[in-house]
């Protein structure tokens, strides 16, 4: 594995690939490696012939008074993590290299990020959408490869490949758990064990759904209101939302139609954790993905 920081040289590395008939995979990350990106990274080596993982701690999609400074880092773990995953180039850009003066330029998309964490967060997503129209153009990849954990930002990935006619194939990959059903997640290392214990109610209020949706259950506010109502009884954890949207435009669903999400996110301690389920109901049949759940390490 190379580690490049230069523009120049993940260009020229990714050309040379591309020139011999190889497919690039890029998996788009901001580090603090973990089950969740190892899993992208798996998934791209076994059907990319070049691997790239972006490593940047992207400021713009970052408000005032977020976790930008204490964004947990890792430099050392995460060569050895994508090194042991068998990654072909880890590209860590300084802000320098990807920012080098002020930008004029925003990728905005509309209508997917007005709602959900689009709400609670106001320009995050505009963040996240340039920063990877940015990567794309970089690294030209054929396939980039994206997480369920994170929804919406799946729903506005694919929403800006279409309308901008990106050349790239998105790949979204299953959402990876601890083995208490926890998602994994950087900000997990925010947590005191105490809330950490607190932390697995979202998974318990989605496991919940998921049964009622396997029950029968359709109505998107009844749903919300069996989410609202586990979540709420856990004092150290405070509900930011609960919401059924439809998959591709995160726009209210009414009911568990075509394919849904029930997206939630809530503060636990210093920590704002987001999780969902997604339900795909075709007439009377509904398939619940909760993701993967891991096992317990016994070594
Ligand atoms: P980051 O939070 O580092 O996540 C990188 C990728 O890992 C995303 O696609 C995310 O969905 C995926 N991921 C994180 N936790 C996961 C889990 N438990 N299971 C499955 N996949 C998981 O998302 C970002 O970085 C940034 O917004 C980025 C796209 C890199 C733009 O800066």
């Amino acid at each position: 594995m190379i580690t490049a920081t230069t523009i120049a040289e993940v260009r020229r590395r990714c050309d040379e690939t591309r020139g011999a008939g190889g497919l690039v995979g890029l998996v788009p990350t901001m580090g603090s490696f973990h089950d969740g990106h190892r899993s992208l990274m798996r998934a791209a080596r076994a059907d990319t012939d070049l691997v790239v993982v972006s490593l940047f701690v992207n400021p713009t999609q970052f408000g005032a008074g977020e976790d930008l400074a204490g964004y947990p880092r890792d430099p050392d773990g995460d060569r050895a993590a994508a090194s042991g995953e068998g990654v072909d180039v880890l590209f860590v850009p300084s802000a320098d290299e990807m920012y080098p003066g002020e930008p004029r330029t925003t990728v905005h998309v509309d209508e997917v990020t007005d709602r959900l964490c689009g709400a609670s967060r106001p320009h995050h997503f505009d963040g996240v959408a340039t920063v990877v129209t940015k990567l794309f153009a970089i690294v030209g990849p054929c396939r980039a490869y994206f997480g369920r954990k994170d929804a919406q930002q799946v729903a506005v990935i694919r929403r800006l490949v279409a309308d901008l006619n990106l050349a790239v194939e998105v790949v979204s990959c299953p959402l990876v758990r601890e083995p208490d059903g926890l998602a994994r997640s950087s900000r997990n290392a925010f947590l005191t064990p105490t809330d950490r214990a607190a932390a697995t109610v979202l998974w318990r209020a989605l496991s919940a759904a998921a049964d009622a949706v396997a029950g029968g259950e359709r109505d998107g506010a009844a749903l919300q209101a069996l989410v609202t109502s586990v979540i709420d009884a856990e004092p150290r954890v405070r509900l930011d939302y609960a919401e059924l949207v439809d998959a591709h435009t995160m726009q209210p669903a009414s009911r568990v139609d075509g394919m849904v999400v029930l997206a939630v996110a809530a503060f636990v301690g210093r920590a704002r954790l987001i999780d969902n389920l997604t339900v795909t109901a075709i007439g009377a049949e509904a398939d619940t993905d909760l993701g993967v759940v891991l096992e317990e390490q016994t070594a």
